[in-house]
C-alpha cells in the first residue's frame, strides 16, 4: 500500500465517528430505571426485526416516539396499556404473572436475556 493511501486510510477512521456504523433499528434500545423497580430495557430490535412488527405495530396509538412521551406504570400495563397490550399472555408473556417480572425487570441490562 502506498504511503498516501495509508494516510488516507488513517484518516478516515479518525474522522468517521464509530456510531456511523451502529446500525439502529426505529428507536434502538431503550433504558427505563424506574425508582422502585430494577431497570428495563426495551429493544426496538427485538420487536422489530425478531417478531416482524411494524413500527405502525406501536406507533402511535399505543407509544409515542418519543422516550417518556407518557408514564409507564404497571396498572395501566396489568389493563392492557403500553406493554401490556401485548404482554398479556397472549400475543407474549403476561406482564400480571410474577414469575415474568425479571424478564422485563433486570440489574444486567446487556446481553439479553434470551427467551425460552
Ligand atoms: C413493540 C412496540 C414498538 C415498535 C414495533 C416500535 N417501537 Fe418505537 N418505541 C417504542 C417504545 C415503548 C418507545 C418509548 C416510548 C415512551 O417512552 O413513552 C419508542 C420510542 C421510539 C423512538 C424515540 C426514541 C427516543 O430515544 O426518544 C423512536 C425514534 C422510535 N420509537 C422509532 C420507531 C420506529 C422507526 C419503528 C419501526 C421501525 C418503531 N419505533 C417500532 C415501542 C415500539
Ligand atoms: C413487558 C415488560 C414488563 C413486565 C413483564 C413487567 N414490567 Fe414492570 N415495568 C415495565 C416498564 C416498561 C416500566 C416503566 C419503567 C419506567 O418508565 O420507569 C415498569 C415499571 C414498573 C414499576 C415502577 C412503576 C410503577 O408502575 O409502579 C414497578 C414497581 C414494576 N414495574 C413492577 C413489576 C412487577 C412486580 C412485575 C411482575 C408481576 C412487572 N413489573 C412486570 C415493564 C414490565
Ligand atoms: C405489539 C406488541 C408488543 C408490545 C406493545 C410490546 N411487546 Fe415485548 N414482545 C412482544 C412479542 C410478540 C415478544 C416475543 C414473544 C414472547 O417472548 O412471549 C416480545 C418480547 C419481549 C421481550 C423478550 C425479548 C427481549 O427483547 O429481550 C421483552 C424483554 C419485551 N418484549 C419487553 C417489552 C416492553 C418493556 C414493552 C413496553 C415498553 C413491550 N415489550 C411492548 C410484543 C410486544
Amino acid at each position: 500500500m502506498s504511503r498516501h493511501l495509508l494516510f488516507a486510510a488513517i484518516l478516515l477512521f479518525a474522522v468517521i465517528p464509530l456510531n456511523t456504523f451502529a446500525n439502529k433499528v426505529g428507536g434502538g434500545d431503550l433504558n427505563f430505571a424506574p425508582a422502585n423497580a430494577d431497570p428495563v430495557l426495551f429493544s426496538h430490535e427485538n420487536h422489530v426485526i425478531a417478531k416482524s412488527f411494524k413500527c405502525s405495530a406501536c406507533h402511535f396509538h399505543t407509544f409515542q416516539m418519543k422516550k417518556g412521551a407518557y408514564k409507564l406504570d404497571m396498572t395501566t400495563m396489568t389493563k392492557g396499556g403500553f406493554c401490556g397490550r401485548c404482554h398479556n399472555g397472549g400475543l407474549a408473556f403476561n406482564v400480571t404473572d410474577e414469575k415474568n417480572c425479571h424478564r422485563c425487570h433486570h440489574k444486567q441490562q446487556a446481553p439479553f436475556p434470551t427467551r425460552s
